[in-house]
């Protein structure tokens, strides 16, 4: 399936490293066809748990996988689907999350636009496994590109009699719809994606109560990651020991790392838990490109705290990344060279999450709009040493006490930059000059005479 945005390099697995799991479907012919997924014995697994497997068997395997939800939170799926109340009432639905909206985040797409029918595949398992009969794939807005070719795959499969009624001839019915947001980062937390779903503005819900019990229309409810669900037909397929025989014991399996910056090779790369970042920045992105220096990563997308190069031995796995300091997120390693300041970089994220805030509840409404204020004020150099320690106040305030965790977004890469680069925010205040020099300050311009643009 090819589409405007979508040319995508051939899938890399450096000398000793161990091959990928979920972008090994690549390398097959055509993969993105129904008739390509055939011919890798695509769907076989799902036909073959839907006729022989109990619900009950698919969730103690992929419980026994170990397998943690890759949309940033990191929660064991198994153990979330054995929350969904079996004896309710109530239909349950399965939603995928396709809103990647977690700036410095692109390998859902690729996975969709690549391997299509294997997420299909994934929900067919999964919405068995939980006793669903409709499953959502929900897309943000910005993606509107890959829908055609995503419903192109789920007509190919009812047509084949894979989806639908009597799903690949099991006497279990699954009806797949997918649903384009209208693009808002916020629509990303499960609870605000639900809300949209319903036709609703997406704002986060109060949890308790958490989506498998209430979720949907309120009736119990399965949210996951696609990287999540696409994970699942392996799992079944191979077993949890196969799948453990990637990772560390606590972070089994693989992780796609959507790597961005000044690198010489940016891409997704999905490697083995417990590798070094190190290794994803070298062995995989091709190192820095000539003439920059690497001076920080974000491991995790662009809310999670930052690592210094001083820190590239960290093993990528949920533990070490967060005994580091940060978060394994959503994967999206932002790579930031020595030519970005740290202040700039703090009012840019800063000013995005001001902007997807849903304004719901006021430590992040309000505490984002100041955060932004100061921040552009010491950008200009027009800052004190008083908006310094305001400003670490207010992220702190922020911090755990908002209602969802786009307020911890907002929050947690201010602290770690204040943490991280005093020496540039005292720069900015004693001498109204950036440190790294790549956009005069507004106090810069106003000594040479030059218009100041604020
Ligand atoms: C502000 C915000 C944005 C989020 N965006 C996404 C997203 O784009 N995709 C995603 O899978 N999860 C996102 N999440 C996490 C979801 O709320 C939820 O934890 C996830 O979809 C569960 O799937 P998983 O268990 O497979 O990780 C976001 C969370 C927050 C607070
Ligand atoms: S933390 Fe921000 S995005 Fe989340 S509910 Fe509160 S205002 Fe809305």
């Amino acid at each position: 399936m090819s589409h405007p945005l979508g040319v995508y390099g051939p899938v890399v697995t450096p000398p000793g490293r161990k091959p990928p799991i979920l972008f090994g479907d690549f390398a097959a012919p055509a993969v993105e066809t129904l008739e390509g997924f055939r011919a890798i014995g695509g769907y076989e697994t799902a036909r073959a748990a839907l006729k022989d497997r109990k619900p009950e068997e698919i969730i103690e395997i992929v419980k026994a996988s170990g397998l943690r939800g890759r949309g940033g939170a990191g929660f064991p799926t198994g153990l979330k689907w054995s929350f969904v109340p079996k004896a309710s009432p109530k239909p349950k639905y399965l939603v995928v999350n396709a809103d990647e909206s977690e700036p410095g985040t692109f390998k859902d797409r690729e996975l969709i636009s690549r391997s299509p029918h294997r997420l299909l595949e994934g929900v067919l398992l999964s919405a068995y496994a939980i006793g669903a009969h409709q499953a959502f794939i929900y897309i943000r807005g910005e993606f509107a590109f890959l829908v055609p070719g995503l419903e192109r795959a789920v007509a190919e499969a009812q047509r084949a009699g894979l989806l639908g009624k009597n799903a690949a001839g099991s006497g279990y019915d699954v009806d797949v719809v997918v649903h384009l947001g209208a693009g808002a980062y916020i629509c990303g937390e499960e609870t605000a994606l639900l809300d949209s779903l319903e036709g609703k503005r997406g704002n986060p819900r109060t949890k308790p109560p958490f989506p498998a019990v209430e979720g949907l229309y309120g009736c119990p409810t399965v949210v996951n990651n696609v990287e999540t669900i696409q994970t699942v037909p392996f799992l079944v397929k191979n077993g949890a020991a196969w799948y453990r025989g990637w990772g560390t014991e606590k972070s089994p399996g693989t992780k796609i790392f959507s790597v961005s910056g000044m690198v010489n090779r940016p891409g997704n790369y999905e490697i083995e838990f417990g590798l070094p970042l190190s290794a994803l920045l070298e062995e995989y992105a091709g190192g820095m490109r000539a003439g920059y220096r690497l001076k920080a990563v974000i491991p995790g997308g662009s809310s999670v705290p930052w690592l210094g190069a001083d820190q590239l031995a960290t093993p990528l796995d949920f533990e070490s990344v967060q005994a580091a300091g940060s978060f394994i997120g959503s994967g999206g390693a932002i790579v930031i060279d020595d030519g970005v300041c740290a202040v700039d970089a703090g009012l840019n994220l800063t000013k995005f999450y001001r902007h997807e805030s849903c304004g719901k509840c006021t430590p992040c409404r309000e505490g984002g709009r100041w955060m932004e204020v100061i921040l552009q004020r010491l950008e200009d150099g027009q800052g004190s040493r008083r908006d310094i320690a305001d400003l670490k106040s207010i992220a702190g305030q922020i911090l755990g006490r908002s209602l969802c965790a786009l307020g911890d977004a907002a929050a947690m890469p201010v602290l770690s930059i204040l943490e991280k680069f005093p020496d540039e925010f005292e720069h900015h205040v004693t001498t109204g000059k950036c440190v790294v020099n790549r956009r005069r300050t507004a106090v810069e311009r106003a000594r040479k005479g030059e218009p100041v643009l604020v």
